[in-house]
């Protein structure tokens, strides 16, 4: 049978932001099940949720206490249950997160740990280490979390733990058998409850070089411990060890008709990232270079090759993705001057950066005609789909991704692109909820909402609709065929399985149509030219 994720369109969900049932500010599980409608009638074929768990909620729940539950803020498993059933009757997929490389501080383990002391079994499932210095007093190393400040936190006891998160994130020890089995459970658990397939999160980290000595890192300009390219070879990532992980995941995943589907969270360079994907561990991963890549046709070529040719070296099928709840909004992202660090939302000489939003809705547009032509399968962030921006300018006070904090407030973090969905043109919190939403809602929010743009026929919630069902109706093949004619400069043509022809014009310059009839286009269409900045599916023999 084919497997079915190889050209899939999935919906991701930020449970806490999409739509809240009982006015209580935090988006929840009923709250996603009373929305299936939307996320059906858009024409994907399934979702993929970010954490719901039990959790303090000091990562947005990247931080889980108990990996078998629901956090009582967002239902009930009986909640989750019906919600899954509710998808499945409307033939939509649903993938959940697997967060494998730390619990939170809260997880019952990490509390035994904390009480049973050093040299103790139940530490050995974290990894806890002296300290250097005469009295320990100095972190084991020099490593530093990815969100700020050393990545060892010391406990009242005198003894280290790593954390390559937030000081509540305590990384898991993947040399401690009791934590593989568990997690073999846990993946059980969910697929036995029908779940179809699993986001792996930080995939590349579980399995960490702890012989001693340890190694300090090469410090990188910002501290942060993913440069794997001054750091090849780094203690924390991608060691070899960590694909017998996935190898062994595979094997309980089979044991399930069809197997369950794996997408990984990976940030590594393409040739590194594909060994994750290769036929005996997992499905796919996530194509980070796609999402980096800015508005040109020449990054755009070299990258769609690569994450072709990459794939097929390993069988499997790219995934395009132009945001998630990690980075900041594609809509904002196009809209911003070359050279703009979009993590600080700041130009290189450190003004604040005025974005034409005009122009990165319109190419957001376009974009969204090029990443869902191309084979392999696509992810859509919450939102995407309503063209909404970043929200750059949230008070400091309703911050809340630990990016913040533990930064010393200086990286405002990922809140940004995790407001609250608008439905609604008005009402209390547009019809998220009933009742307010647990990060601010800007004024002009309902512009963007489900409401205003339903039934406008060139918003870009119905272009999305539109080109999801033309692409369910023409089939595909997993190749792209660049048109040796048409593909030239800032424009991109290539044919899409036989009859399609899609191009996008990346310039400012339009440029004549071939013949064909217009399936769609990103812009009402003037003649026989595209316009820059658009892009279009033609219809036509090859
Ligand atoms: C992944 C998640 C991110 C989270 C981190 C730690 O990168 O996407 O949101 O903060 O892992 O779990
Ligand atoms: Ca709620």
């Amino acid at each position: 049978m084919q497997q079915w994720w190889r050209d899939a369109v999935l919906y991701q969900i930020y449970p806490r932001s999409f739509a809240d049932s009982n006015g209580d500010g935090i988006g929840d599980i009923p709250g996603i099940t009373s929305r299936l409608d939307h996320i059906a009638a858009l024409g994907v074929n399934g979702v993929w949720l970010s954490p719901f768990y039990p959790s303090p909620w000091a990562d947005g729940g990247y931080d889980v206490a108990d990996f078998r539950g629901v956090d009582p803020a967002l239902g009930t498993l009986d909640d989750f249950d019906a919600m899954v059933r509710k998808a499945h009757k409307r033939r939509l997929k649903v993938m959940i997160d697997i967060v494998p490389n730390h619990t939170s501080e809260a997880h019952p383990w990490f509390q035994e740990a904390l009480a049973a002391g050093p040299g103790s079994p139940a530490r050995e499932r974290y990894v806890f280490r002296d300290g250097r210095g005469e009295n320990g007093e100095e972190p084991p190393t020099n490593w530093r979390s990815t969100f700020g400040g050393p990545a060892w936190s010391r406990t009242s006891d005198g003894q280290w733990y790593l954390h390559m998160f937030a000081p509540e994130q305590p990384d898991l020890n993947w040399d401690d058998d009791r934590v593989r089995e568990e997690f073999r459970g846990i993946l059980r658990f969910w697929a036995d409850r029908g779940v179809d397939g699993f986001r792996i999160d930080v995939a590349y980290a579980l399995v960490k070089d702890m012989d001693e000595p340890l190694r300090d890192l090469v410090p990188v300009e910002g501290g942060r411990f993913e440069d794997i390219l001054a750091n090849p070879d780094h203690p924390l990532l991608d060691r070899p060890g960590v694909h017998e992980v996935y190898r062994d995941w595979r094997r309980v995943l089979s044991e399930y008709d069809p197997p369950r589907a794996t997408v990984a969270e990976v940030w590594l360079p393409s040739d590194r990232r594909v060994r994750y994907t290769r036929p005996d561990e997992l499905d796919q991963a996530f194509n980070f270079e796609f999402l980096e890549a800015r508005w040109d046709a020449d990054t755009y070529r070299q990258v769609i090759d690569a994450s072709l040719r990459d794939a097929r070296s390993v069988s499997t099928v790219p995934t395009w993705v132009i945001g998630n709840h990690d980075v900041v909004r594609p809509v904002s992202v196009l809209s911003l001057p070359p050279g703009t660090d979009q993590r600080a939302w700041l130009l290189s000489d450190g003004r604040e950066p005025e974005p034409d939003l005009a122009l990165g809705e319109r190419r957001a547009r376009a974009l969204a005609l090029l990443k869902l032509a191309l084979p392999g399968s696509a992810y859509i962030y919450q939102g995407e789909e309503l063209g909404l921006p970043e929200v750059a300018d949230l008070p400091a006070d309703a911050l809340e991704d630990p990016r913040w904090v533990n930064s010393g407030r200086t990286d405002k973090g990922r809140d940004g692109c995790r407001v609250p969905l608008p439905w609604n043109t008005g009402g209390p919190s547009f019809g998220f909820g009933s009742n307010g939403s647990w990060l601010p809602q800007p004024s002009w929010w309902g512009r963007y909402s489900v409401e205003a743009q339903a039934d406008v026929p060139d918003s870009m919630l119905r272009l999305y609709q539109e080109v999801l069902t033309l692409r369910e109706n023409c089939a595909v093949d997993e190749e792209v065929r660049w048109d040796r004619r048409l593909d030239q400069g800032p424009v991109l043509a290539f044919w899409r399985g036989g009859y399609v022809l899609v191009m996008v014009n990346t310039g400012e310059v339009p440029v004549p149509l071939p013949e064909g009839e217009v399936m769609v286009a990103s812009v009402p269409l003037e003649g026989r030219t595209l316009p820059g900045n658009s892009a279009v599916w033609l219809h036509r023999e090859p």
